[in-house]
């Protein structure tokens, strides 16, 4: 694989054809060997046999039909979940430049009219953490999904992803530096769970209600204050739901 414009994008670059999990090969080898994966560091693959999603779930990758991606954070400042919103953030934006007007529902998958186009993962370890990103290039058997080649866009993986790492070092440096505040008016402008009524699968149960605002930890309010939801599976409803 020819990834010309994503090995500028990265202090290091590894790709593998075939792979358990980028995200479960990178938390190892970080672990194993910090001098030999610095910060920034990118592990990609073409396919994944053990694909990780959230909450436990598998992800499917299937050979040539997602982009799958990791990136290694050592010294994450702040809240850890900020680096996955940041790297779907960075898609949105990507997405966005060519022309898809893509959104996030929260907390970090990134939808194109209520289909989800990305899954992220961020797994925390001994003093880094690990951010990966699933981008269906191609269909997937997967209900309410869409990719890119259905959109119209590029299914190259070196332009995506190289575009990808780009929008993602602006925005995480713009938020080491000045922090929360300076990527919160662009989260809350392109989130698809503000303003609407959701349903809320969280540990201590479920709940609905209209979602009023994303708070400065990044977390959902709901009625006004009347829940404050820090993690969970969220469904969009629509009038009737
Ligand atoms: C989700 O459930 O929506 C998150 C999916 C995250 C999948 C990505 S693909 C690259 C990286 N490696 C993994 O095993 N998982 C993440």
């Amino acid at each position: 694989m020819d990834l010309k414009f994503s090995i500028v994008a990265a202090s290091k670059l590894v790709y593998f054809e075939k792979i358990g999990s980028t995200n479960s090969f990178l938390i190892e080898s970080a672990a194993k060997n910090p001098p030999e994966w610095p910060d920034g560091s990118v592990v990609c693959a073409g396919e994944q046999t053990a694909g990780r999603g959230r909450n436990d779930r598998a992800w499917e990758s299937p050979a040539g039909s997602s982009l799958s991606s990791s990136v290694l954070i050592r010294e994450p400042i702040g809240a850890a979940h900020w680096y996955g919103i940041l790297l779907a953030m960075a898609l949105v934006r990507s997405m966005r430049n060519q022309g898809v007007n893509a959104g996030l529902k929260w907390p970090n998958d990134v939808m194109v009219e209520e289909r989800k186009v990305s899954g992220l993962l961020g797994q925390s370890a001994e003093g880094f953490l690990v951010i990966g990103i699933g981008l269906n290039l191609e269909p997937v058997e997967i209900a309410d999904s869409v990719s890119l080649s259905e959109l119209g866009l590029s299914q190259d993986y070196d332009f995506q992803l190289s575009r990808l790492l780009t929008e993602f070092h602006q925005l995480r440096a713009a938020y080491e530096n000045a922090g929360v505040a300076a990527v919160l008016d662009e989260l809350r402008s392109i989130s698809l769970t503000l303003g609407r009524r959701v349903r809320v699968h969280t540990e201590d149960g479920v709940l609905e209600g209209f979602v009023s605002g994303i708070d400065d930890q990044g977390r959902l309010v709901i009625e006004e204050g009347k829940h404050v939801v820090s993690a969970g599976d969220i469904v969009h409803l629509r009038g009737v739901d």
